[in-house]
């Protein structure tokens, strides 16, 4: 009967959510970084008595498909799951109720969540850095240090109008070909096995701007088909603060 283990299982393209996790991680806890199509193939079996922490980038205000597919493929077992949802301090919609949903019908608890906001991947200003102290904070909130407010006094965090707008970003990434050499790094960094060394399968892409990221050509870039990036996330992207909150019991079984 071995004894209760913490797993973090981050998905993050753009390295906000790594960080996160590797500052948990600093206390304990076994990484799993699902981000790569390779590292969701054999899901690890899990015990009643672990405790897991998922880390997922807010995508189209909620958990983005490919999180929710890797999730249940996950049997919980009964095991607590904490989650921190890192969104681009636009919206973080609905993130957190959705992620307890999805979680307690693949067979977890869910116990306690944090909304982090961190910079956008999509916004030239650089903004909700993720400082030492807030990464010290996100720990506490982990080691139980943190007052957490009920989840059903959460507040929404941008006015309608941004709601809607961010309810789903269209567009596809572009390769410019007298800029790229082929040197394949986009393929490696790819979440959703969707590019490859000079293309990118529309149809698998999921525009999280990673490759677009890596490139060291600068050749990628995510041509959007809304108006969604240039007025919305320039517009609405602004310092938030970290949110933590309880699910039901605060975390006593
Ligand atoms: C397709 C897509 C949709 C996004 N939707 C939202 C959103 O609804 N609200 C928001 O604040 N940020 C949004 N973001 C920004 C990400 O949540 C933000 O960049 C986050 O830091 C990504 O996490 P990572 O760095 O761990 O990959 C979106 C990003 C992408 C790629």
């Amino acid at each position: 009967m071995g004894s209760s283990k913490l797993r973090i299982f981050y998905f993050s393209p753009t390295g906000g959510g790594a960080a996160v996790a590797n500052a948990v991680a600093k206390d304990g806890g076994e990484l799993f970084d699902v981000t790569l199509p390779e590292n969701r193939i054999i899901p690890p079996q899990i015990c009643s008595a672990d405790e897991n922490l998922f880390v997922f980038p807010v995508y189209n205000r909620g958990v983005p498909e490919i999180c929710a597919q890797y999730v249940r493929s996950l049997k919980g077992n009964g095991s607590f799951a904490d989650v921190i949802c890192i969104y681009g301090g636009v919206t973080k919609g609905k993130c957190l109720p959705q992620a307890a949903k999805l979680l307690s019908d693949c067979g977890f608890v869910p116990r306690k969540g944090a909304c982090v906001p961190a910079p956008h991947c999509y916004c030239k200003r650089q903004i909700n850095a993720l400082t030492p102290e807030r990464l010290d904070l996100i720990r506490d909130f982990m080691k139980g240090k943190v007052h957490l407010s009920p989840i059903s006094s959460e507040k929404k965090c941008a006015d309608l109008s941004v709601q809607r707008a961010m309810k789903r970003v269209t567009g596809r990434c572009i390769v410019d070909h007298s800029l790229c050499n082929g040197c394949g790094k986009c393929r490696e960094v790819c979440p959703s096995g969707a590019a490859d060394a000079t293309s990118t399968d529309d149809a698998l892409c999921i525009l999280c701007g990673a490759c677009v990221k890596k490139c060291p050509q600068g050749a990628r870039r995510i041509k959007f088909y809304t108006p969604f990036p240039s007025l919305f996330v320039n517009a609405n992207c602004k310092e938030r603060k970290d949110e933590f909150f309880c699910f039901s019991d605060g975390g006593t079984r």
